[in-house]
């Protein structure tokens, strides 16, 4: 059987991630969904047009859904499904401000990919992304394993870009790691940070390190003030579509991802941003690393931020 994804919301992410799915040519079919009359269809149809050029085979199909979960029935039999529905920040807004009102759009659009394709993998994107990756949990009732999201890899990869601009080398020879909370706590962890396998620690200063760790936290915030209307979507469509990916192929990659944590680091009961181990199935394993102490605090720290807010999540 062929793999089918699906990516509900037609935004700026959803597009991007639909676009980069289908040139990676390993999907029989990607599902794009809105609430925006015509707007789904007409991305597919662009989309499709590219094929010849692109030289890839995968249908593109565009599908507007309405409030009572009509038109839902096209994502059946998905094997992962992506979820980019919600509002993105404006300038000076946080990522918290978004709550409220992206926690109905995610319930709404988590119920209905419960009803229609039980069996898919799901990966969040909307914001705040800790929560709303909780939220469509508790929605979908799957097992945890199966519902995860897309924030480490994104934050990962503004980390490698920033030690690679800076120090002018590949990005290839650059690894870095944040973990924690697609927020305020998000912890880069440069003790695990290596250039040409060398720690960073060993070819850049601590103060230039501590630079890049804020401008990596703050990586969002500064796309957000320069585009002005709307939130970075290049960036973050390459770190889910490459999850959605390893789902489909079920490639047993570690990636940094947002993933239930049930007792690794000492820390229970609560979505964190950690390296896990990506399959069919979802998150197959947590993958634990050693920490120093300061980072080790800053997760725990992270832990309980995003704990303090998921606890508001079945209210919304
Ligand atoms: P956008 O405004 O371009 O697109 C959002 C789309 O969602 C719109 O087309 C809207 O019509 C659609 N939508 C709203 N309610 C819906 C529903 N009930 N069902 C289906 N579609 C619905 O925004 P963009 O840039 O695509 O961002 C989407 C989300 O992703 C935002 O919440 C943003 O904050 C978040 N984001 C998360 C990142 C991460 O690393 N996790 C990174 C970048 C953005
Ligand atoms: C980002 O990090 C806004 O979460 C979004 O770009």
């Amino acid at each position: 059987m062929g793999k089918k994804v699906t990516v509900v919301g037609a935004g700026f992410y959803g597009s991007t991630t639909a676009q980069r799915l289908a040139e990676y040519d390993v999907f029989d079919t990607v599902v794009i969904t809105d609430i925006v009359e015509g707007k789904p269809a007409g991305l597919a149809l662009d989309l499709n047009q590219s094929r010849p050029v692109e030289g890839f085979e995968t249908t593109i199909v565009g599908v507007t859904t309405g409030p009572n979960g009509e038109g839902y029935e096209a994502i059946e039999g998905s094997d992962v499904v992506v979820i980019t529905a919600g509002l993105p920040r404006k300038p000076g807004m946080s990522r918290m401000d978004l709550l409220e009102t992206n926690a109905k759009i995610v319930r709404q659009v988590a119920e209905n990919v419960a009803k229609y394709a039980p069996n898919a993998v799901v990966i969040v994107v909307s914001n705040p992304l800790d929560e709303m990756t909780a939220l469509a949990q508790l929605a979908t009732q799957f097992p945890k394993n199966r519902v995860l999201g897309q924030a480490g890899m994104l934050d990962t990869a503004r980390f490698t870009n920033f030690v690679a601009e800076a120090l002018s080398v590949p990005v290839k020879s650059v690894r870095t790691l944040t973990l924690g909370s697609h927020g305020d706590t998000m912890v880069p962890v440069p003790s695990k940070s290596t250039v040409n396998g060398k720690p960073l620690r060993d070819v850049m200063p601590a103060e230039q390190i501590e630079e890049l760790v804020v401008k990596t936290r703050n990586g969002g915030a500064e796309v957000v003030a320069l585009l002005k209307t709307g939130s970075a979507y290049y960036a973050p469509s390459a770190a889910a579509a490459r999850m959605a990916k390893a789902v489909a192929e079920d490639s047993g990659d570690v990636m940094p991802v947002c993933a239930w944590v049930d007792g690794e680091y000492g820390i229970s009961g609560v979505y964190l941003g950690v390296e896990a181990e990506i399959g069919a199935q979802g998150v197959k394993r947590v993958v634990e690393t050693d920490l120093d102490a300061d980072e080790m605090a800053a997760l725990k720290e992270a832990a309980e931020a995003v704990r303090a807010k998921q606890a508001d999540i079945s209210s919304l």
